[in-house]
């Protein structure tokens, strides 16, 4: 059996415009670029940073922050290329069905699964946190067991007595619910929330960066890089704290706050100029994120202590910081002078979050839609709506897939799950882009990949360090996922590949299909 099977550009092209499976073409570039921003700024700068910062480099996050910067930019000029020579849904799923044959696509299609869906749970575990916070302003709380999966549980410092065990995350699902449905009524209206959503993230993270800059207490960035040590979390994992291999693993895990920038190239086909609104809705959001983040995660780290991180902050941890910049005891409890900033960037926060996920649960629709025109999953996942013409069938199995991850899982689990995976997905991508060039360089780009060997090796190099960073365990749940992809692809999807179809009844030897050359 040929594995490596690969789909023509010609066909990639004409795909788009078959049958009456067509999605409509409705975004500009602004629209991509608020979409990108939108699918960006999430629960990995507002959950997963202080997260990297307890369990693994402290303050030096800010490093990882640059680390992972570096690696999507490498990957992100490979990913601009594709996305401009290849202006059609699917993402990374799509480019390398044309570069390196079916299998790879397969693996990488799979491994999509968990930059979008399993990353948009990861994203509704954080809105949950964010929710509970919001409803502590107004004296309410929702019980410790509804909001955390069976996995996580509070102990005793002194005892090491369970006090409190998670059974399922309800917050998590309900948002998961009510984006879904949002998806189902159509992708312009949407964007057109999107937007206004991302200029409030964009703001808050620029308020708190102002504002925060002026209340950090230098003994919390001392030492900026700690000593290598191991912590172990209350879950009884432990991490590799401090030292260069610290700042790896901050860099996997806060890779997560870059996850989103390429999901923009999914919406390729739902895009009125793709040549133009593709790159520049890529490298764009990727630039402005990068800046802001590395000033917000030293702003962060420099507010409130590591400790603080482990323990009072571990939850909603940027409200943390912001109260406990400035404020004074009253009778004993704490009075935090920005509460209104605090409560206002919960509110922004949670609207933020919806956005991400909209975005990720959105990229993994039309993923599961190209698999499936191609053959490689079942047909329902690419039935469009009579009325909405979304793929709303689609829209529901993931409703389900998403819910189990965001309602069992423990939200730092799928986090690195999603980077590891993203990470793996995107090392494909840039060695994706150099087989291209090699072996079709004629085919027309709109963008070229500057240094394109150089960038590519570099891609390849950084995530690879940053996978190396997020250790064993992470390693084996991607070698486990990838094996459950494995079963499926040779269960179900070679039979039913319609390339290899065309393939069988095409004659010995046919002439190599014709490109139409686009300016
Ligand atoms: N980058 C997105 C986030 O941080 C996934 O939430």
């Amino acid at each position: 059996m040929k594995l490596f099977v690969k789909k023509s550009i010609a066909q990639l092209l004409a795909a788009p415009e078959e049958g009456g499976h067509t999605l409509k073409r409705t975004l500009g570039v602004g629209a991509v670029v608020a979409l990108g921003i939108g699918a960006i700024i999430g629960a990995g700068l507002f959950v997963r940073t202080a997260a990297a910062a307890a369990q693994n480099a402290g303050p030096s996050v800010t490093i990882g922050f640059i680390i992972a910067a570096i690696g999507c930019a490498f990957a992100g000029l490979c990913y601009a290329e594709f996305a401009s020579m290849i202006p059609v849904a699917g993402s990374a799923y799509t480019y390398s069905y044309a570069t390196m044959g079916e299998f790879i696509a397969w693996i990488i299609g799979w491994d999509l699964i968990l930059e979008y869906g399993v990353g948009a749970a990861t994203v509704g575990i954080a809105w949950s946190e964010y929710l509970n916070k919001l409803l502590n302003i107004f004296g309410l709380n929702i019980p410790y067991e509804w909001c955390h999966s069976p996995f996580e549980k509070v102990i005793d410092p002194n005892t090491h007595a369970v006090l409190q065990h998670g059974i399922v995350n309800l917050p998590g699902i309900f948002i998961i619910l009510l984006l879904t449905i949002v998806l189902i009524r159509g992708t312009k209206g949407s964007a057109f929330v999107n937007s206004l959503i991302v200029i409030t993230k964009v703001a808050i993270v620029l308020v708190v960066i102002a504002l925060g800059w002026g209340y950090i207490n230098p003994a919390n960035h001392t030492p900026f890089i700690p000593k290598p040590t191991i912590y172990k979390d209350d879950s009884g994992v432990s991490h590799h704290f401090g030292g260069i291999t610290g700042i790896l693993g901050a860099a996997g895990v806060v890779f997560f706050a870059f996850i989103g920038f390429d999901a923009v190239s999914t919406a390729a086909q739902e895009t009125k100029d793709p040549k133009k609104a593709m790159p520049w809705g890529i490298l764009g959001s990727l630039a402005i994120c990068t800046v802001l983040y590395v000033l917000f995660s030293f702003v962060l780290t420099g507010v409130a202590s590591t400790e603080d991180f482990r323990t009072h902050g571990k939850e909603a941890s940027v409200a943390y910081a912001i109260e406990h910049m400035a404020g004074g005891l009253i009778n004993g409890v704490w009075v935090a002078k920005y509460q209104w900033l605090s409560n206002l960037v919960t509110i922004a926060i949670l609207a933020g979050f919806s956005s991400v996920i909209l975005v990720m649960l959105l990229g993994q629709s039309r993923v599961f839609y190209s698999m499936s025109h191609d053959g490689l999953l079942p047909k329902v996942f690419s039935d469009v709506h009579p009325k909405y013409s979304t793929p709303y069938k689609s829209n529901w199995i993931i409703f389900v897939l998403v819910s189990i991850f965001a309602g069992f899982i423990p939200g730092d689990i799928v986090g690195e799950m999603t980077s590891i995976g993203t990470l793996f997905a995107f090392i494909l991508v840039c060695i994706g882009v150099w087989i291209m060039r090699v072996k079709n360089p004629e085919i027309p780009r709109a963008f070229k990949t500057p240094a394109f060997r150089f960038t590519a090796i570099m891609g390849v190099l950084v995530c690879s360090s940053m996978i190396y960073g997020l250790g064993w365990t992470n390693w084996a749940r991607l070698i486990g996922w990838l094996l459950i992809g494995f079963i499926i692809y040779f269960g179900y999807s070679v039979k039913h590949s319609l390339v290899r179809k065309e393939l069988a009844e095409v004659p010995a030897d046919p002439p190599a299909p014709e490109l139409k050359v686009t300016k």
